[in-house]
């Protein structure tokens, strides 16, 4: 079994399983989200990834990644059922995001989250050297600290919660809270994206488990436990080169001349999760193109919606409303060659969503509820070109640092409407320089400075980042 000094440990391994064009399967690193926010650290260190490898009952073989370490877990379709589908993505992540959808409990999914837990925690020590630095990530393994700990004490451990942290009065709904607690205390430096939600969480660690607590340092039997705030970024300089590509240039002229050349295009990118605003945008929107200050042959609004965790009944509703109004508002309003909404549920690769994000005039993100929200700044660095209005929620943890943006309460349909025709009807002068800040804001803070940041709070002694930058 061999062993490594960083070990990540995260619910998905980053790779696809893709077909090579001669038919064999190949895996693939997998773009977007928390791999992509991993993958710059892990180029430096000899490094094990433990998660899944999606599918059920298998734990393939998976050939190094970047020189990154493949180590499967493998989940059986009970697991997938009711710690993946179950605990962690109809419990947590509803009470997580708002309550916005409403969380269901049941104890048998509880359980199937402590084993597969336990199974991850098990993986994790079996990979870590003496002393080794252990990174484990997001809602799926928040017991995964506590039960390393209690294997492998020697480990250095940290924990990072990438959606949002809820204040108490939702996550004291939590029938096994005090345990979800202690697990996440396993941890040396337990980082969350916003100080909001690590106030949440001394407040809760305070009222649930009785101890001493505060914003920074909470104290736990014998240790004292460092929280703060870390929020996530991309990799701008991968985006830029992507974005600057001729390919991507010419895909995104072509996308205007396929749109038929239209006085402005809107762009909204989300997976399909309920907590995205899908429907308050797309009532906005009813109503613009109703009231008449928006006509479909000069505004396009291209919505692309990545299908995602498609068994889950909430999905499955979500999915079917938001199909019904889009043909709702395209009957209404399109005419023949002319949709109103260009609407598109299906993956995407990087290079196409750069030519979207390039061919874009306004970008609307606006969830109703979001940890940080990768897409809004996505949009930012691939728009080399210094041009493009952003529309963000003030609910994305993204809108605490993309202060330039033209902020909008999703929630409030007028104020949505007006910022929309803001955004669409700004002055060039006031688009570009919001942009250059925005910009500016990234370049600075890319996935490259909150891997370092992270990792240097947790890693005080400074061994593994001097391992590391050697
Ligand atoms: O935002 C949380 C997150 O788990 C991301 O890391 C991930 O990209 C996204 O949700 C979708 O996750 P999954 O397909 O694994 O449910």
């Amino acid at each position: 079994m061999r062993q490594s000094s960083l070990v990540v440990v995260a619910n998905r391994l980053p790779v696809d399983d893709t077909v090579a064009p001669d038919g064999a399967c190949e895996w693939r690193r997998s773009p977007g989200g928390l791999v992509s926010a991993l993958h710059p650290i892990l180029q430096h260190a000899p490094a094990i990834w433990v998660g899944w490898a999606g599918g059920t009952d298998t734990a393939p073989t998976l050939p190094d990644i970047d020189g990154v370490r493949m180590r499967t877990v493998a989940l059986s379709e009970d697991d997938v059922r009711q710690h993946y589908e179950g605990f962690a993505n109809a419990t947590l992540w509803p009470l997580y995001h708002d309550a916005v959808e409403q969380p269901v409990y049941h104890r048998r999914w509880w359980e199937s989250y402590q084993r597969v837990n336990q199974r991850f925690a098990e993986a994790a020590a079996e990979a870590a050297e003496p002393g080794a630095v252990v990174w484990v990530q997001d809602y799926h393994l928040q017991l995964v600290p506590g039960m390393l700990r209690a294997l492998r004490p020697d480990l250095l451990i940290g924990f990072f919660l990438h959606v949002p942290f809820p204040p108490p009065e939702l996550f004291m709904q939590l029938p096994r809270r005090a345990e979800l607690l202690l697990g996440m205390l396993g941890a040396d430096l337990v980082g969350f994206q916003r100080a909001q939600a690590a106030h949440n969480f001394a407040q809760l660690a305070a009222k649930v488990l009785q101890v001493p607590a505060t914003d920074r340092r909470i104290a736990v039997e014998d240790r004292v436990v460092r929280i703060g705030a870390f929020p996530v970024s991309i990799d701008m300089a991968e985006m830029e080169v992507l974005a600057a590509r001729p390919d991507v240039v010419a895909h995104a002229n072509q996308l205007r001349k396929d749109l038929g050349e239209p006085q402005h295009m809107i762009l909204s990118v989300d997976r399909m999760d309920y907590t995205k605003g899908i429907e308050h945008r797309l009532k906005a929107y009813s109503e613009l193109l109703a009231d008449g200050h928006i006509k479909v042959r000069d505004t396009v609004l291209v919505q692309v919606v990545v299908p995602s965790r498609e068994r889950v009944e909430q999905y499955q509703i979500l999915r079917d409303r938001v199909e019904r109004e889009v043909g709702r508002i395209n009957g209404e309003f399109g005419r023949v060659g002319e949709p109103a909404i260009h609407y598109l549920n299906q993956p995407f690769d990087r290079a196409e969503l750069a030519a979207l994000y390039r061919a874009a005039d306004v970008m609307m993100v606006t969830p109703l509820r979001d940890g940080m929200n990768l897409v809004a700044k996505e949009y930012v660095a691939a728009r080399v070109d210094g041009d493009g209005a952003l529309v963000l929620s003030e609910f994305a943890g993204a809108a605490a640092e993309l202060t330039q943006a033209y902020l909008v309460n999703p929630h409030d349909l007028d104020g949505l409407k007006l910022t929309l025709m803001h955004a669409l009807e700004a002055a060039p002068s006031d688009v570009r320089g919001r942009m250059a800040a925005m910009r500016a804001h990234l370049r600075t803070h890319d996935i490259q400075a909150w891997a370092r940041s992270y990792v240097t709070a947790l890693d005080r002694s400074g061994s593994l980042m001097t391992r590391l930058t050697s």
